[in-house]
């Protein structure tokens, strides 16, 4: 499309997600303060220079006045987002409940969570109303805010509803939906008593998307075996209308990571982490490698395998004496979901496990393990992904795992070593350079730790290289990018499945 004056025209976009990509925060009856959380799909979206996107979505706070609601809407409006208000009343059952106790771990092949199992079957019904609806409410501000030739990109598990919901008001609206989560196997999914609602509102769409190709193979098998719809290679058909489906595998913005690594404040940062660890790696000298800071960046999620990895530590440190009180494990836990039981009850786990292996192995001196509740600033955490030798993601599900791709990011100097969890959709871009692991075997992670820390450099180097080449080519943008030219440009159905 051109402008008036013969340029090109940017392509509208209007993104709706659950939350929004700010945290607000109220001052007063009619004063709010924003805080930008500068995610995944934020710089994707930034990268992206044809596109002009909004974003729609739940600003994460209860608004109950009129004032306050149009005291955030006109703040938000300059940052260039649009909130939709959720109560309390419909953010318990929809997000704590339909979205975060059902659905979240149906989808990491957790199942329902088991001492609610019986109650929450029980509440499915009206979880899943209120998940309607608010999936409802969504689709009421898009309309309001839909132009002509706008492309409108829903995202992720709590938004299943939405593109039936957006046909309903224009069938001529352009609407892809992007699963950020693994789509578990049809037989997982239909164990779901409202699995056959939600994928025809999933097809709705025009273009579904998904980290892997694994992904995709599932979703496509959930439609052939419960819908009775056909399967294409392009993607599901019925009668007659197709929607397409395919693997868009996203990355980082890299460039972010190597620029932050060359800032000063970071510099420093790295220096004083490497002076704090120094004592202890100098009794290592012996050995042919320095490698001694083990780090695990999680939000403090049941699907990120905190306890099985602190576990597997504690077996790698009853096996390996000689590394007892010369390694540490710094695990980075941010809290998520704390109204939901199943994290509140994961916290108190974790803090107990934790607290056991320290009293086990711990000196007057040390402790095997330094565990924070709480979340780093951007400049911290590259700093420490910068000073890591070994990483450990070993989440027992995850859709892709982004700290992955941060960790080798940020390893220009190091060639730090890189334990993976089979299960985290990275596995599929990453695993010729990482080490891979079943987080759920315990004994092959501490051996996989004690094969890292005595890794020879060279081995290091040629995994490092692999690595770093995928994470700094496939890039955030060009995720956003391919998503959303995909319906001027579609790869062929070959050349998806040669990609992964
Ligand atoms: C996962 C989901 C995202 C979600 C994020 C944080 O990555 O795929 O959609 O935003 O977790 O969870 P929260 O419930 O705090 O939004």
């Amino acid at each position: 499309c051109y402008s008036s004056e013969g340029k090109p025209m940017k392509q509208r976009l209007l993104v709706v997600a659950n939350r929004l990509p700010v945290s607000a925060f109220r001052r007063g009856e009619d004063s709010w303060s924003l805080e930008i959380s500068a995610g995944g799909l934020v710089s994707a979206l930034l990268g992206v220079k044809e596109v002009d996107a909004k974003w729609i979505g739940w600003a994460g706070v209860n608004v109950p006045d009129e004032v306050g609601q149009r005291a955030l809407t006109k703040a938000l409006a300059e940052k260039r987002c649009i909130p939709v208000f959720l109560d309390e009343e419909i953010v318990h059952q929809y997000y704590n409940g339909y979205c975060n106790n059902i659905l979240w771990p149906l989808f990491h092949y957790l199942g329902l969570p088991q001492e609610d199992r019986l109650a929450t079957t029980r509440s499915f019904q009206s979880q899943f109303d209120a998940y309607k609806r608010a999936n409802q409410m969504f689709a009421d501000v898009v309309n309001q805010h839909y132009e002509d030739g706008d492309v409108v990109w829903c995202h992720d598990y709590h938004l299943m509803f939405l593109p039936k919901c957006l046909k309903e008001y224009n069938s001529k609206m352009k609407v892809g939906w992007f699963l950020h989560t693994p789509f578990p196997s049809s037989e997982i999914h239909r164990t779901l008593p409202s699995r056959s609602e939600l994928l025809r509102s999933v097809l709705a769409a025009d273009l579904v998307g998904f980290h892997t190709y694994d992904y995709a193979r599932h979703f496509v098998s959930a439609c052939t075996r419960i819908l009775g719809l056909e399967g294409t290679p392009e993607g599901v058909e019925d009668q007659g209308k197709l929607t397409r489906v395919a693997a868009f595998p996203i990355g980082i913005d890299s460039d972010r990571f190597k620029r932050a690594l060359e800032l000063p404040a970071v510099k420093d940062h790295i220096n004083e982490l490497t002076q704090r660890f120094a004592g202890r790696k100098e009794k290592m000298l012996s050995f042919s490698c320095l490698l001694l800071v083990m780090l695990g960046v999680d939000r403090l999620d049941m699907i990120k395998g905190i306890p099985q990895k602190i576990l597997a530590f504690e077996k790698f440190l009853e096996e390996n004496p000689v590394w007892r009180d010369k390694v540490v494990l710094l695990q980075i836990a941010v809290p998520t979901r704390t109204d939901v039981h199943e994290y509140q009850k994961l916290t108190s786990q974790v803090h107990e496990i934790v607290g056991r292996i320290n009293g086990r192995f711990g000196t007057l001196t040390a402790v095997p393990i330094i565990h924070l509740d709480r979340s780093l600033d951007f400049q911290a955490l590259c700093a420490l992904y910068a000073v890591t030798d070994v990483a450990l993601v070993t989440s027992l599900r995850d859709g892709m795992n982004l700290v992955s791709y941060e960790f080798v990011a940020c390893q220009g100097a190091k060639r730090g070593v890189l334990i993976l969890s089979e299960f985290a959709g990275a596995a599929q871009s990453l695993g010729a350079g990482a080490l891979l692991v079943n987080p759920w075997n315990i004994t092959e992670v501490a051996n996989s730790i004690a094969y890292a820390l005595n890794m020879p450099a060279d081995e290091r180097e040629k995994r490092h290289r692999h690595n770093y080449a995928h994470v700094t080519t496939h890039t955030a943008q060009d995720w956003a990018e391919t998503f959303v030219s995909f319906e001027s440009h579609p790869p062929t159905p070959f050349l998806l499945l040669a990609d992964f």
